[in-house]
């Protein structure tokens, strides 16, 4: 590399390019910039070299085309400020070449030319030329056309740099983003599986006290969801509704077995601590973080209101009563009645239908009991699908 004499920089341009004591020459002519002169002139190229290195750049020289595009193959340069006539090609020639790599396809070339070659500058353009200098050539001019093509390709190849640099961090930025998107999603699964583990343990532990079934609950489950799909709630609402709902019972775990397993009809005294089930079931899923369990916390303690207000524990009435427990009654109540049980037979579908029919706006949302009717098909599907698995009764 061809260092500055130290004389040829201005104190100015030193101060403002100097890095540091050791490298200043050639740190300050990188900085400046490096140009290439290719003319077959001797003269010509010392001239522009004095002009030049007096400017702070580094100037590096070519005797001709080939030359040049020799240089050109092992240097990067800021311009190329080439002849147009020269012994072994053409300025255009060389321009075309240039132009042909990949490493100067934008490399600024200024050609300098007579005024006798006007002819040919349009061709010069259209192999790519920057910029023209006629010969003879005043310095003041060289030096500004120089000044400013250096400065644009110094300029645009540090926003190519930059450009490069944001691009690099942004796609480091978005991968760790998407790193960060993905672990919370296996967290959130993690944690959606341990509820929905936890309420299935706990609907087990229910089931142990009752007579209830797993296939009852896996029933009137299904049915809620159905509903709650029909009366439009949303695929995650009604999937939460279905996976809450078996839980519904989870407060008779809180009854005594006297009073839970008495084969015989209850007194009216043991009915109202049989009742207590459902403010005990809030009061086990209740105050928890998780939408499941606030879910199942609702569910449990509404499930025995009626449409009316004549139900239990607190007698709501209407749109009062939470729309999963309106759900839940006529889910709950329909597969009760169509399930056998040890103290009694399956009801036939008929029957069931009309106690929810007769039911409209007493015991049970009427629309919720037309919109149940009224997909008796997909019921009844859902009835089959869930027959046959082990009706194990655990007590009574
Ligand atoms: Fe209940
Ligand atoms: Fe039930």
């Amino acid at each position: 590399m061809l260092t500055v004499p130290f004389l040829a920089l201005p104190i100015v341009e030193r101060k403002r390019y100097d890095e540091g004591p050791v490298q200043e020459h050639s740190v300050s002519a990188t900085q400046r910039g490096r140009v290439l002169v290719v003319d077959d002139e001797a003269q010509i190229r010392r001239v522009i070299r004095k002009v030049l290195r007096a400017d702070g750049y580094e100037v590096i020289e070519a005797t001709g085309g080939a030359q040049a595009l020799a240089t050109l193959e092992q240097n990067d340069v800021d311009t190329v400020l080439l002849d147009m006539r020269m012994p072994d090609m053409t300025g255009v020639e060389v321009c075309k070449r240039i132009r042909s790599t990949h490493r100067h396809a934008h490399t600024p070339v200024v050609f300098l030319s007579g005024a006798s070659e006007r002819s040919v500058r349009r061709q010069a353009r259209e192999a790519g030329a920057d910029d023209f200098l006629a010969k003879p050539f005043d310095e003041a001019e060289l030096r500004v056309r120089i000044r400013n093509s250096v400065f644009h390709h110094r300029h645009s190849a540090g926003m190519a740099q930059e450009s490069a640099r944001l691009r690099v961090e942004v796609d480091g930025q978005t991968r760790a983003l998407h790193e960060a998107r993905m672990a919370l999603d296996r967290a959130r699964r993690e944690l959606e599986a341990a509820q929905v583990q936890t309420i299935e343990r706990l609907t087990k532990a229910a089931e142990f006290r009752d007579d209830e079934t797993a296939a009852h609950l896996q029933r009137m489950s299904e049915y809620s969801r159905l509903l709650a799909r029909k009366v439009g709630l949303d695929d995650y609402t009604s999937e939460m509704i279905r996976t809450a709902s078996p839980m519904h019972d989870v407060g008779k775990i809180g009854i005594p077995d006297s009073i839970l397993l008495k084969p015989g009809r209850l007194t009216s005294d043991e009915y109202e601590v049989m009742k207590k089930h459902a403010e005990i079931g809030y009061r086990i899923l209740g105050g928890s973080d998780s939408k499941l369990l606030q879910l199942a916390a609702s569910i449990a303690y509404t499930h025995h209101e009626k449409f009316d207000g004549s139900g239990y524990p607190r007698g709501l009435s209407g749109e009062d009563i939470p729309i999963e427990g309106r759900i839940v009654a006529v889910a709950d109540v329909f597969d009760a009645l169509t399930s056998e049980r040890p103290y009694k037979k399956a009801w036939p579908l008929e029957r069931a239908v009309k106690l929810l029919v007769d039911g409209r706006d007493q015991h049970f949302d009427g629309e919720l009991v037309d919109l149940f009717v009224g997909s008796m098909e997909e019921v009844l599907e859902i009835r089959k699908r869930l027959s046959d698995l082990p009706e194990a009764h655990h007590a009574g």
